[in-house]
């Protein structure tokens, strides 16, 4: 297929871009969800009203009748992670309406949680930010809207410890999604994904197993359900390539989020100095020590990342052997350069990329910011048009500029006083280890910074104040492997390291 060509396509990251390689991109991704342009909030319920959709079923045939093409923008899913459960007769869909500005999903099996209920995305273009509503249906009153963003929503749909409200998508970075017809770059799993069975984690195994029957089940879907079903009959043509269509344009507009997100931080007029020369010049300049520390951490981490996906295709090895070249020369590509850039003054992270409980690219390649294309340049895109005033300097410009704010940047984080560390680091570790979801996080719950609650958490984990305090020292030291590492795939600054222990020590009296 001719689409692998451009998916494997490795960008050289000693390449400053000009841009216009990307511009031809993005002419043709936007052509793919332009239905629907007219469809909002106001003007859904609007439809509802006139047509009196009462139900899910009859509102998806008044949508059919005033914009057929939009119903040829969605994609399946057969299984899904989220609220709505779904089945491979009774796929989650999500309709894709404005070039992925207004979302709309729903299933289909009555038996199904979140079956009389319909999840709605919007992006709002003057704030860039996404938002989320909840429309409930009883097929008696005209539907329930939810307000903006209920916390039901905003539990999968950001970072459990962001303080303000700022949703983002939930999509797989790179585009392999298990769990969606198609989901495999916009081909079939099956083969693939079976070989990889052993790999992943129990909550993963159940969307491998089902790949396997992928083109089977979709076949059957299209043929002998779809026709009938009250509510996939109104959808168009399926599209196999909807899946990383979708991919590269929530990138899009996730990007514009990320990129308000980064001006928003104090610290941005200092930080875009080494954000361009990162993004721009795939160098990204830090102090020595920062910079060895992270090298080493992440030419382990992405060994580990190959290994686990080196069955997954062919050409693989080669890709690995680049990605080992340019991460051992230090060359970085956007899901370390945002970390590395912002993570050391606190600046989290955690929820910029939208990759869904991957761990960092687990289905996603490596990439949390990848997209199916060049992650690199379709940020870069996106920043040229938005400080259009970094675009006059040059590389070497760029790189002195950042090594000098970088230098500032390592001396701000040494006037952090201990208390400001400590709870820095407490509030990274407790990200994932003071999660409400225990279903889904792999982490147990370890309440770092309340000692009743410590002392209990470590007799559930069948720990003693000592023995657990010997792990920490261990799994945030120098010689933890991989898979011990916390937080995992990085490492903490040595004071960061010394805040924690102290604190740790003080507060389980060792
Ligand atoms: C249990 C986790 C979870 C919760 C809670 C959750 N979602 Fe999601 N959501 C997901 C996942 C995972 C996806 C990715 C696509 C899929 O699997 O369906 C997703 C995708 C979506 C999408 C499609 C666009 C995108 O982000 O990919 C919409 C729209 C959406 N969710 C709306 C909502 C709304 C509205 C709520 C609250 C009523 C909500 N979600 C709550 C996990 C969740
Ligand atoms: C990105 C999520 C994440 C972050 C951040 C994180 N951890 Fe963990 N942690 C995990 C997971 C997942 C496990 C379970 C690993 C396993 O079972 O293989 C774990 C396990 C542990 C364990 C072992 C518990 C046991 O039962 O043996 C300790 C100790 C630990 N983490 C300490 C920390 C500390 C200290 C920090 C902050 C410096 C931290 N973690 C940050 C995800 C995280």
């Amino acid at each position: 297929m001719g689409l692998s060509a451009t998916l494997w396509a490795q960008e050289d990251p000693s390449t400053s871009y000009d841009g216009k390689e990307i511009s031809r991109r993005y002419g043709s991704i936007y052509d793919t969800f332009t239905a629907g342009k007219w469809l909002n909030l106001e003007s859904l319920q609007k439809l509802i009203q006139e047509t009196n959709s009462n139900s899910i079923e009859k509102l998806l045939e008044s949508l059919r009748k005033k914009d057929p093409q939009l119903m040829e923008q969605y994609v399946l899913a057969f299984r899904s992670r989220s609220l709505q459960e779904s089945r491979p007769m009774a796929p989650r869909t999500l309709l894709v309406a404005n070039d992925g500005k207004f979302i709309l999903a729903y299933n289909g099996h009555p038996k199904d949680s979140g079956y009389n209920s319909l999840e709605i995305m919007a992006y709002q273009e003057n704030t860039e930010k996404f938002e989320l509503r909840e429309m409930t249906f009883d097929e008696v009153e005209n539907p329930q809207l939810s307000a903006a963003n209920p916390s039901k929503c905003l539990k999968c749909h950001q970072s459990p410890n962001r303080g303000d409200v700022d949703p983002r998508p939930n999509w797989e970075p790179y585009s392999i999604w298990p769990g969606f017809y198609g989901g495999m770059a916009g081909r079939e799993a099956s083969e693939r994904l079976a070989k990889m069975d052993a790999r992943f984690r129990s909550e993963d195994q159940v969307l491998v197993r089902d790949a396997k029957e992928e083109s089977e089940n979709l076949n059957k879907f299209l043929s002998e359900v779809k026709p009938k079903h009250p509510r996939y009959k109104s959808l168009g043509d399926f599209h196999f390539l909807n899946t990383t269509n979708l991919t590269e344009i929530l990138a899009a507009l996730n990007t514009h989020r990320i990129q308000r997100l980064m001006e928003n931080t104090k610290v941005f007029k200092d930080y875009k100095w080494p954000l361009f020369s990162a993004i721009k010049c795939a160098n990204i300049a830090l102090p020595k020590d920062v910079a060895e520390a992270h090298i080493e951490n992440t030419q382990e981490i992405r060994t580990r990342r190959i290994e686990v996906t080196k069955d997954l295709f062919e050409g693989r090895k080669e890709f690995a052997d680049l990605e080992l070249k340019y991460v051992s020369a230090s060359y970085m590509t956007n899901d370390l350069t945002f970390s590395l850039i912002f993570e050391p003054l606190g600046v989290s992270t955690a929820d910029w990329s939208m990759d869904f409980r991957t761990e960092g690219g687990r289905f996603a390649f490596s990439e949390r910011f990848g997209t199916p294309f060049l992650a690199r340049q379709s940020f870069y895109y996106e920043a040229r048009k938005r400080w259009p005033e970094m675009e006059g300097y040059t590389c070497d410009q760029l790189e002195q500029k950042a090594l000098e704010t970088t230098y500032d940047l390592n001396q701000i984080q040494r006037k952090l006083t201990g208390e400001e560390l400590r709870n820095k680091v407490l509030s990274r570790c407790l990200g994932c280890h003071s999660s409400s979801e225990t279903s889904w996080s792999l982490a147990p719950q370890i309440t770092f910074d309340q000692k009743d609650l410590l002392l209990k958490d470590l007799k559930d984990l069948k720990l003693t104040p000592k023995s657990f305090y010997k792990k920490v020292v261990h799994n945030t030291g120098a010689h933890a492997t991989v898979k011990d590492q916390m937080p995992p795939g990085q490492s903490l600054s040595n004071s960061e390291r010394e805040a924690l222990l102290g604190h740790l020590k003080q507060l389980l009296d060792l």
